[in-house]
């Protein structure tokens, strides 16, 4: 399934690559359009498992029916049969519904957000949301505005599933351009030239790990993958230059300040310690630059636990080495478990065997050791719109 989806991401990406090198598929916002207006419909296989199934059926079908071809054309003789085989296997082929397989796209489609999820952009995008969208969505994301009432139609709540099930590149269009409902009424107004694409990017951003923080809040789990807000970090080893450098490592981030224990290096991770630092006190990696990008390090985290920035020292995350944050570790608990992971993978854990089980259970500090051991085995994949990401 996972390898179904990713084939038709590249084609359909190959597919844009190629008409925009033919000079069909002109830039638009930074990046070539999507001329067509239909898109693979990647969201319905990954709710349709039946759907899903039949696609790989027909490809399957259709693979072999080309393959028969192939081999007919030199072998004269049984060419007659061979055609008639490679005839009934189109035939028979369980076709997915065509309402199914495909979804109306705009420019934007298979646009990706070229922000990287960072912490001051992050910040910037808060603002502009205070300033042009509070209105209608309301502080909280939850759509309950002052304005809200006067509308056509309620604005949704932000806070839950919703941005995840979108594509990037949809949602970027729908800010841009405005929503209407089947009835053609606009429900939405765009924000047309008002904003900056950055910003557009930045305040999807702000929505995103707003969401997520509301959603652990809620429920104490990130149901869906949240990646490590992006900083420019500097590490007292390595050429790190940039949170994103260290993905491929598993990265524990404490934050730092009154009250919050010192936590020391450790070989199984990176140490990033975000926040003021004690006296005298040196960490593996901390967060670089001026004044504000160190508050939108600390903000941006803020928002992602979704608690406020006063409350932040003491906790810990632990970042997978997927760049995905998978446990938390809140002020003043004094051991890890499986429980503080908080961002599950939804396939089978994969057994652990007997003997390290019992030590799970045994002493705390191998809490912390099961606990990255279930993450390892668990890896969590980002799906946008269906598509891997
Ligand atoms: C005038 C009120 C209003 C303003 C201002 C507004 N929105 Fe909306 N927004 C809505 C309504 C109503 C909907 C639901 C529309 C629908 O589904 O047809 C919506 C839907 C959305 C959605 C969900 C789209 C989807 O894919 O389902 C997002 C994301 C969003 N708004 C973001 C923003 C952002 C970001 C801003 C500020 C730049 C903003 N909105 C400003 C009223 C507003």
């Amino acid at each position: 399934m996972n390898g179904l989806l990713e084939g038709l991401h590249a084609a359909q990406q190959g597919l844009r690559a190629g008409l925009h090198a033919l000079g069909l598929a002109p830039e638009v916002h930074g990046q070539p359009a999507w001329p067509l207006d239909h898109r693979i419909a990647a969201e319905m296989l990954v709710v349709d498992a039946g759907h899903a199934r039949r696609v790989l059926w027909s490809l399957a079908c259709g693979g072999v029916a080309l393959l028969v071809l192939v081999v007919s054309l030199p072998w004269r003789r049984a060419r007659g049969p061979l055609w008639a085989l490679a005839v009934a296997l189109l035939v028979c082929a369980p076709w997915p519904q065509a309402h199914l397989l495909l979804a109306p796209a705009v420019p934007t489609s298979l646009h990706q957000s070229p922000t990287g999820f960072g912490a001051t952009g992050m910040v910037r995008g808060q603002a502009v949301y205070q300033q042009h969208c509070v209105r209608c969505h309301g502080a909280d994301g939850r759509g309950e505005g002052p304005d809200a009432p006067q509308l056509a139609q309620w604005p949704p709540n932000l806070n839950g599933a919703l941005l995840w099930k979108r594509l990037d590149g949809e949602l970027f269009w729908r800010v841009r351009e405005g929503l209407h409902n089947r009835a053609g009424v606009l429900t939405m107004p765009g924000t047309g030239d008002a904003l900056l694409d950055a910003q557009i990017w930045e305040v999807l951003d702000y929505l995103q790990a707003h969401a997520a923080g509301q959603m652990l809040r809620e429920s104490g789990t990130w149901d869906r993958p949240v990646r490590l807000p992006g900083m420019a970090v500097s590490c007292r080893q390595g050429r790190a230059r940039q949170a994103r450098d260290l993905v491929g490592q598993r990265v524990r981030v404490a934050v730092a300040g009154q009250g919050a224990p010192w936590v020391a290096d450790d070989p199984r991770w990176v140490t990033l310690v975000v926040g003021a630092l004690p006296a005298g006190a040196d960490a593996e990696c901390q967060p670089q630059g001026g004044s504000d990008a160190l508050a939108a390090a600390e903000q941006a985290l803020a928002l992602v636990l979704g608690v406020p920035v006063a409350q932040l020292p003491g906790y810990q995350l632990i970042v997978d080495r997927g760049g995905w944050l998978r446990a938390r570790g809140q002020p003043g608990k004094a051991a890890w478990s499986e429980d503080d992971l908080v961002c599950r993978s939804t396939t089978t854990p994969a057994p652990v065997d007997g003997a390290a089980a019992t030590s799970i259970t045994t002493t705390p500090a191998d809490g912390l050791q099961a606990l990255i051991r279930r993450m390892d085995a668990e890896p969590v994949r980002l799906l946008r719109g269906g598509f891997p990401h």
